[in-house]
């Protein structure tokens, strides 16, 4: 009896390592602001979070949300100028927490549509990294923009990097149709072979 335990905790043990050291690891990095937003009021949750959720559910990857050290301001019209003010400087705001990514091989990289760019974080965030060899698959959330100018902008940010098809969903998709946003992001997810 000893015996049979003692070697399927080995077996178990052994089969877990080699998953480990086989499967690529991959991680969810989300820029996402709640309070007041367009379409869809004030929301608790940010709606490209929301969509960040699904895809680390589907895929079991780990997650991490990138947040300025100051944060942006609650309503939205001022949000709006904050970021424009930020875009027309080039800014590149402090964050509130970095995350080592070397140990992940894929990215999804998700962040809100602001001014047709990247919020200026996610860029203080893709500078702090290496992203050399790494597939980064992003996704965002917008209200008409689609991905906009966000994946000519990855591949001039991330040069080393392979960067895969990008999903763009409505905001107020994700935060008030979450089915529908669910299926969006299931049928892209199989399309790229996760
Ligand atoms: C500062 C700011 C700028 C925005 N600019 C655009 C834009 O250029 N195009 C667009 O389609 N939506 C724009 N939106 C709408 C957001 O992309 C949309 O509401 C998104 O779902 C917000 O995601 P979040 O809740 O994860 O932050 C903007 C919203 C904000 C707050």
């Amino acid at each position: 009896m000893r015996r049979a335990i003692f070697v399927l905790t080995f077996l178990i043990l052994a089969a877990g390592a080699a998953k480990a050291a086989g499967s690529p690891r991959a991680l969810v990095a989300v820029f996402s602001r709640a309070d007041e937003n367009y379409n869809v009021g004030f929301i608790e949750e940010g709606n490209t979070r929301v969509v960040a959720g699904m895809i680390a559910e589907r895929t079991g990857a780990d997650l991490f949300e990138i947040r300025a050290a100051s944060p942006y301001p609650r309503n939205y019209k001022e949000c709006t100028e904050a970021a424009q003010k930020e875009l027309s400087a080039n800014a590149r705001p402090a964050l509130a927490e970095d995350k080592d990514i070397s140990g992940y091989d894929t990215i999804f990289l998700g962040y809100p549509i602001w001014w047709g760019e990247l919020p200026m974080a996610v860029y203080t965030f893709l500078e702090a990294h290496d992203f050399k060899g790494k597939t980064v698959v992003p996704f965002a959330t917008h209200e008409g923009s689609g991905m906009g100018r966000t994946e000519g902008s990855l591949r001039r940010a991330l040069p080393g990097a392979k960067i895969l098809k990008g999903l763009a969903i409505r905001g107020a998709t994700a935060q008030n149709s979450r089915d529908q946003a669910r299926k969006s992001v299931t049928s892209w997810l199989s399309g790229l072979g996760f």
